[in-house]
């Protein structure tokens, strides 16, 4: 009986690294939605113009990656049904996200970040401490975090070209999607976050958001 149990939580462990492995590595699941860019033009642009509008979506793409990471990590310790199902469904959604940006930073000629599994691993690990405080909390850690995507992707689509509407689209559609998933862990009973811990969410995503840029 011991055994079976311990092979059971051996077998999640391995299912959650190998989907680590895999979606940091730039393996992305098909997307289930078409990714909102499909009919628009792809017009060119000039070599630094790309570089800056790669570097906004390898932010964007690495965020995703985050998102997997901390639904992941609080669908590991949540303790309602429920919210872990609410937490499998969001992160069913996020993927169309990965996937886009993903698609778009191949378009750009470009790449992911080199950093994404130490963005997954620290994230996973956010998840899980938000999970462990409790289902109030973890949803208010969810909507805040949303919240703050959502503001960020704003700020992403005023510093994008105005002739880049690939991009913005993939932007708009996301946007769009954050602030519902913040208003499902409203729903769900989200907690408010005390200040200091939402400033220290938001300065953390600083220091992704400009690594990622780069690297
Ligand atoms: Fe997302
Ligand atoms: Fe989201």
């Amino acid at each position: 009986m011991t055994e079976s149990r311990n092979i059971t939580a051996m077998d999640r462990i391995l299912i959650r690294i190998d989907e680590a492995l895999r979606l940091s590595t730039g393996t992305t699941p098909a997307p289930a939605r078409p990714n909102p860019a499909t009919d628009l033009p792809d017009l060119e642009l000039d070599s630094a113009t790309r570089e800056h509008v790669a570097g906004l979506m390898r932010v964007n793409h690495a965020g995703e990656i985050c998102a997997q990471a901390l639904y992941a990590g609080q669908a590991a310790t949540a303790r309602d049904e429920r919210v872990r199902e609410a937490m499998h469904q969001a992160a069913a959604e996020e993927i169309d996200h990965l996937a886009w940006c993903e698609s778009r930073l191949e378009e750009l000629d470009s790449r992911p970040s080199l950093l994404n599994p130490l963005w997954y691993a620290g994230s996973f690990a956010m998840g899980a401490v938000a999970g462990l405080a409790g289902d109030r909390w973890s949803l208010g850690f969810l909507r805040e975090t949303e919240i703050q995507v959502e503001a960020h992707l704003q700020e992403h689509l005023e510093r994008l070209p105005a002739e880049d509407a690939r991009s913005q689209a993939i932007l708009d559609q996301m946007k769009t999607d954050e602030a519902q998933h913040a208003r499902m862990a409203e729903e769900a009973g989200a907690a408010d976050l005390p200040l200091p811990i939402r400033s220290a969410m938001a300065f953390t995503a600083g220091i992704m958001k400009a690594l990622a840029y780069r690297i």
